[in-house]
């Protein structure tokens, strides 16, 4: 029977294994965009790029970034390629997390070790559900600049610019600290380098073994009808985990049982920045967005004809889409088509945001499209984004309530239409805020006032974060088979 299992196990791996190296292949062939350059965003129209006041300062800073190394290397953007190529083949799955915004104030180690233990967790339990491999992508070391819907903000009568990220002004409230001031860029890029290297230690030194991240701790849903639920998922994790030692599979012998891969990914919204670090890959000649593995579009900035279509059409590195209800098929496609022409596997995610109740409005219509239109794209929930509310004492933050149903619409629809629901993409972290409402651990409109830390959007806290993993992973046994065979 072991062998049989280990047998299964291995013709599944062999037949993912092809279509990663297909992937990397083809991203490897993929012909320059014709008419490009790292600058040539600068022809098209530019929604949400500040206007910096030091023209001086602005190319002393760019000029130094060009002379930076790189924050990745064009092969491991490939590797991230052909891992996202199985997910859109039905063979892995998504799961994208980290901070709205990272901020130069809240930057500790201890931070950075939280919120990677808990996406591990959490892909551990999403693993479980999925039976398939997930592939785990961090809104971190990178994750800066935000997009913003007003372009000043008043307070007390006093209006000032908007705070747009610590990578182009200061969330103070002062004149000041508002203006665009580009030597952020250098810390931001600094900041990232660091992180990175934190995350590529705890990656493959000993942190990520399996044994480790499944330790975790439940004591937060004690008491809740819910608490037995979770232990049984963990407890079935457990038994997985000795039967596999039983079996001699063990953190010793079995590098994937100690190490993970992580990747980074941001929205590519400050294009100066982007523009500074885009490097040619020396192997395939191709330019690589050297500023993370993964880069996204954001919903304010998908104009087709727009500057940050643009950039992001000529570098090698995985793509994301934000999809919003304002967004049609046929624009869809013409997306699809000006970021992915080759329709490689792989390229392309497609972040979709509708908010809880509003995914059946919006979901069929692009999913038929791009069916009908033969395009190959990740299919992934950002439960987060359509579900931003005001709460009575005045804090922006998200109900754990809306998060969930937003999830459960987009796998009921993505498995009534026939195609497959291939990640997850939440603002989250390991630490313990009250930015959220609701969840088990239960933090409650009086309560958002304790620990709201984030300089942008409301995030779920580790538990939170957890709960939601066990929730996720219960649809998931729903809409992924069972690789095993039968027990006959
Ligand atoms: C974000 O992901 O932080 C964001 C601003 O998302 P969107 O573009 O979907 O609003
Ligand atoms: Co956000």
């Amino acid at each position: 029977m072991t062998n049989s299992l280990l047998a299964d196990a291995s013709d599944a791996a062999q037949a993912a294994d092809t279509v990663k190296a297909a992937a990397i292949a083809a991203a490897t062939e993929q012909a320059p965009a014709e008419g490009w350059s790292a600058s040539s965003w600068r022809a098209k129209p530019a929604k949400q790029i500040p206007d910096y006041p030091d023209a001086a300062a602005l190319a002393a800073a760019t000029t130094r970034l060009g002379a930076m190394p790189p924050l990745v290397f064009a092969g491991e953007a490939l590797d991230l390629r052909g891992r996202l190529a199985q997910v859109a083949n039905g063979d892995a799955f998504l799961l994208q997390g980290g901070d709205c915004a990272e901020s130069f104030a809240d930057f500790t180690a201890n931070a950075i070790r939280d919120t990677f233990r808990v996406l591990l967790q959490m892909a551990v339990v999403l693993t479980y559900g999925a039976k398939r491999p997930v592939v785990k992508i961090g809104r971190i070391a990178g994750q800066f600049a935000k997009p913003r819907s007003s372009p000043t903000e008043t307070i007390d009568g006093l209006e000032l610019p908007i705070y747009r990220g610590d990578i182009i002004n200061g969330v103070d409230f002062t004149e000041e600290a508002r203006i665009p001031n580009p030597q952020r860029m250098i810390d931001a890029y600094l900041q990232s380098a660091t992180s990175l290297n934190l995350l590529r230690a705890f990656s493959g030194g000993g942190y990520a073994d399996m044994h480790r991240v499944a330790d975790w701790n439940l004591g937060f849903v004690d008491g809740s009808a819910e608490a037995k639920k979770y232990r049984e998922v963990a407890e079935r994790i457990a038994d997985a985990l000795d039967f596999m030692e039983a079996c001699g599979v063990t953190p010793n012998n079995t590098a994937s049982m100690r190490a993970v891969d992580f990747f980074t990914s941001h929205e590519a919204l400050l294009l100066e920045y982007e523009e500074a670090l885009t490097r040619t890959d020396s192997i395939t000649g191709l330019p690589l967005a050297g500023s993370g593995h993964m880069i996204w579009i954001g919903d304010r900035t998908r104009q087709p004809d727009g500057a940050h279509l643009e950039y992001c059409r000529g570098v090698l590195n995985p793509l994301g889409l934000k999809c919003g209800p304002s967004l049609e098929p046929d624009e869809l496609l013409t997306l699809i088509d000006t970021l992915n022409p080759a329709n490689a596997a792989g390229r392309l995610v497609l972040i979709c945001r509708f908010g809880a109740g509003k995914v059946a409005d919006h979901l069929p219509k692009l999913v038929r499209k791009v069916k009908e239109a033969g395009r190959t794209v990740v299919w992934c929930c950002d439960p987060m984004h359509g579900n931003t509310e005001k709460s009575t004492s005045g804090f922006k933050t998200r109900q754990f309530d809306n998060v969930l149903s937003e999830v459960r619409d987009f796998f009921n629809i993505c498995r009534a239409e026939g195609v497959y629901p291939g990640g997850v993409h939440f603002e989250m972290t390991g630490l313990d805020v009250t930015e959220c409402l609701g969840g088990v651990s239960g933090v409650l409109p009086e309560d958002l006032s304790k620990r709201y830390h984030t300089v942008c959007d409301p995030r779920l806290n580790a538990s939170q974060a957890l709960e939601l993993a066990f929730l996720v992973a219960e649809e998931l046994v729903a809409s992924a088979p069972s690789r095993r065979r039968a027990v006959r």
